[in-house]
This record gives C-alpha cells, structure tokens and sequence, in this order.
C-alpha cells in the first residue's frame, strides 16, 4: 500500500527544511514525491513513515536519497515561449554584442538544473537556426548542469518523446532532429560547443563569468528563502555585468534582490546592471 496523503504531507513539512527545500513549492507536484517514498518504504519493509523518519535520523545515505526523490524531472523544449522568442529576437543578439565589444568570440551560457537536455538544446537550437546569425562569427557555448545522473544520461542521449516538442517552432523537429522508433533524436551538429556536468547548486557552482544563467523551475520554486538567497549570491558573482538570468515563468527573485534589475515587466528575466569600470565580479 502507498502512504496517505496527509501522512506524506506531514513527512514532507517535516523533512524538506532538512533538504534546504520548502514545503510549498512541493505541494502540487507532492505526489510523484510520495509515490517516490512510499516505494522504498516498502522496499525497506517498513510499516510506516514514522519508521522511515527513524532511519533517516542515522543515515546519511538513506538522506541523500530522499534528497533525490525530492527532484522533479518536468521539462520540455522552448517552455515558455515568450522567454525563448525575447531571447532569440533581442537578448542573445544583445548579449553577442556585450561579448564583441569585450573582445571575446563566446557567449557563455549556464543552465543550471538542465534535466535531460531540453533548454540547453533550445538555446543552441535559438541561436544556430535563427533566420538572420546577429554575430556570425560569435560561438554560442552552454554548460548544463543537474544534481541528478539519470537526467544527464538522457540529456547527453538527446532523444525526445512527441511531448517535448508541443512548444517548439514549427519546422525546428524537420531540421534538427532524426526519428528513432517513438522519439527524435537531436542531429550531432546542433551538440556541439555543449558540456553537460553533474553539479548539485547547492554545494557548488561554476565559475563563469556567463553571459547569461537559466535557474528556471529549480532553486526559486523549491529552495527555501535563506538557499535561494544564497544561490541568487553566487549566481550574481559568476555573470558578467549587463549579464541576464532567466527565472521560470512563476518565480520570481527574493524581495532583496538589490543586484538585479527586471528587464521586462512582462517576463521573468532579470539583468545584473553593468558597471562603468573593472572585471567581471
Ligand atoms: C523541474 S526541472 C527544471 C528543468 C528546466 N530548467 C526547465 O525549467 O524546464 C528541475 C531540475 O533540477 C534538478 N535539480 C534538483 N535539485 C538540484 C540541485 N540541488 N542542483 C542541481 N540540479 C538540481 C533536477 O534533477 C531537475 O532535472
């Protein structure tokens, strides 16, 4: 038997703060969490969750995956469009010239909480079959990373179920993907200039500097106020200055978010301002 709602719920409240996570983000997607629990209950042969709290007590492991069981895997290509659509009409245009007028020949992209590929790809897919390359001789290099191993398997895989796609423009599956069997696989070409790395954001973040960060549908949704802020922290020290962060389309910064300037009222993207002088940090 599975466990009950209100016993799951009540396991969460109490177990996700230990996590750094928080309760609300969770209440809608609760169930593949408890679905998730309630296997390995009974996997463990345990009569009930107050048993499976008692183990989690003296068992760093036995955390660590309940940590993993905390993860939600959702995601698709170009979700959100109106983000994906500015990004490719303005803002990755806007940010190739940023990195022209500093000399370099890359912008630096971090997805951060990747799951299987889906945004990084988009950014790559945005920026190689843009009708009109801003800055043809520009790279455009991303690093995905993702606290989960599965996740990273399939986004190094490539191959996508129909469902991913409801999003993308029209003629984007026909010129990037091939079939195979019940999925589409990405063409070779369009992976280039991609590393993907397992990174828990928590414990650890890339150095950077990036010209632009994706945190969508991870840290602002799931992580408790004193982590976000934390995470907001460390992903202002690796952007450049004028660089942008992209949130999900429900999230939005903590209130004091000092560093960052909203870029649109009608979108979740936020600008760290330039500075008129110095490096990156
Ligand atoms: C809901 S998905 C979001 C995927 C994509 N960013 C999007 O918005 O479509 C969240 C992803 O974050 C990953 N994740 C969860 N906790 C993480 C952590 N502490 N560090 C890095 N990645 C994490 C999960 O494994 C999952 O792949």
């Amino acid at each position: 038997m599975g466990v009950r709602d209100q016993d799951c719920v009540r396991f969460l409240q109490a177990y996700l703060p230990r996590l750094g996570l928080k309760w609300a983000g969770y209440r809608k997607v609760r169930r593949t969490v408890c679905k998730r629990i309630g296997r390995r209950k009974r996997e463990l042969g345990l009569s009930d969750l107050a048993a499976y709290g008692r183990l989690l007590e003296h068992s760093p492991e036995e955390m660590a995956r309940l940590d993993a069981f905390c993860r939600i895997p959702i995601s698709r290509f170009y979700r959100d469009r109106a983000v994906f659509d500015a990004l490719g009409d303005t803002l990755l245009p806007d940010l190739a010239e940023r990195a022209a007028m500093r000399g370099d020949r890359e912008v630096q992209c971090w997805s951060a909480g990747c799951a299987s590929g889906e945004e990084v790809y988009t950014l790559r897919l945005l920026w190689d079959l843009a009708p009109q390359p801003s800055h043809p001789n520009m790279r455009l290099a991303i690093l995905g990373t993702d606290a989960d191993e599965v996740m990273l398997k399939r986004a190094a895989a490539a191959c996508y179920p129909g469902g991913s796609f409801k999003d993308v423009p029209a003629d984007w599956s026909e010129r990037a993907f091939t079939p195979d069997n019940d999925t589409l696989c990405l063409r070779p070409e369009f992976r280039r200039d991609i590393v993907l790395r397992r990174e828990d954001i928590r414990a650890q973040q890339p150095d950077g500097p990036f010209d632009l960060v994706l945190c969508r549908n991870l840290a602002f949704t799931y992580f408790a106020g004193d982590l976000q802020r934390r995470t907001l922290a460390a992903i202002e020290r690796c952007l450049w200055p004028g660089g942008l962060l992209v949130l999900g389309a429900h999230e939005r910064l903590p209130a004091e978010a000092e560093a960052f300037v909203r870029e649109s009222a009608a979108l979740p993207i936020w600008r760290k301002p330039a500075k008129k002088k110095g490096g990156p940090r």
